[in-house]
């Protein structure tokens, strides 16, 4: 009998490039504001790969990568499973939306690049499941493009925001002043506000 070769399994990992270009300096960020040990919650990790970067980078933290959409899930967990990580976890689904989260607790939570690509409920959600799971000192970590004070803060963002809204209305750059002023209304103080390359800014809130 001729062998018959199993089919080759697909490869479910995607590829967002931006990852590459922003992950050095939020690493950066991370090493010197997150705790030193304890459990990382990334919530919409996207593809999985600042998951799969960060993790090794951060031991003995333990990164725990989350999504609400499966096929993002399914990406993260083939990254996971190639970096070969002992504290990356496979991935979990959490909607940031939900009233409760599937885990109870975090000594920090970070998200990119979510707030301004999802609903302003997701933001809502967002900073209401972390003020939930977080300790007294505990980290929120946002990063991504803001306006302030109403403004853009370059014609890039600008144009980037018109191009959100003309996708979905409900989507766009959010304005720091909304972010923290919702923070503060869930006892997230907000902490220390960065600027990043192109544009974007690292927003770290603290649970008071
Ligand atoms: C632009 S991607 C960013 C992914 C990744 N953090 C990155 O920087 O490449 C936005 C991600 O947010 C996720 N997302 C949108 N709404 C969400 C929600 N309510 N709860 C959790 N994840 C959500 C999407 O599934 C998507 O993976």
């Amino acid at each position: 009998m001729p062998q018959t070769d199993s089919p080759t399994p697909p490869d479910l990992r995607r590829h967002a490039p931006a990852t590459l270009r922003n992950r050095d300096s939020i690493l950066a960020v991370l090493v010197r504001a997150l705790p030193g040990h304890g459990l990382v919650l990334e919530v919409a990790s996207g593809s999985g790969e600042h998951a799969a970067f960060f993790a090794p980078c951060l031991t003995p933290r333990r990164w725990q990568p989350s999504d609400a959409d499966s096929d993002a899930r399914a990406s993260i967990a083939a990254y996971a499973a190639a970096a070969a990580c002992p504290t990356l976890m496979p991935p979990i689904a959490l909607d940031a939306n939900a009233g409760t989260w599937p885990i109870a607790a975090a000594d920090a939570v970070v998200c990119i690049n979510m707030i301004h690509i999802a609903p302003w409920s997701a933001a809502q959600g967002l900073i209401a499941g972390a003020a939930t799971i977080l300790p007294t000192g505990g980290l929120l970590y946002l990063y991504g493009p803001f306006t302030r004070g109403g403004r853009h803060t370059a014609p890039s963002n600008q144009t980037f925001d018109a191009g959100l809204r003309a996708r979905d209305p409900a989507w766009g750059v959010r304005d720091l002043d909304d972010v923290a002023r919702l923070a503060a209304s869930h006892g997230l103080a907000l902490d220390e506000t960065i600027e990043m390359p192109a544009n974007n800014l690292s927003v770290l809130f603290r649970r008071s």
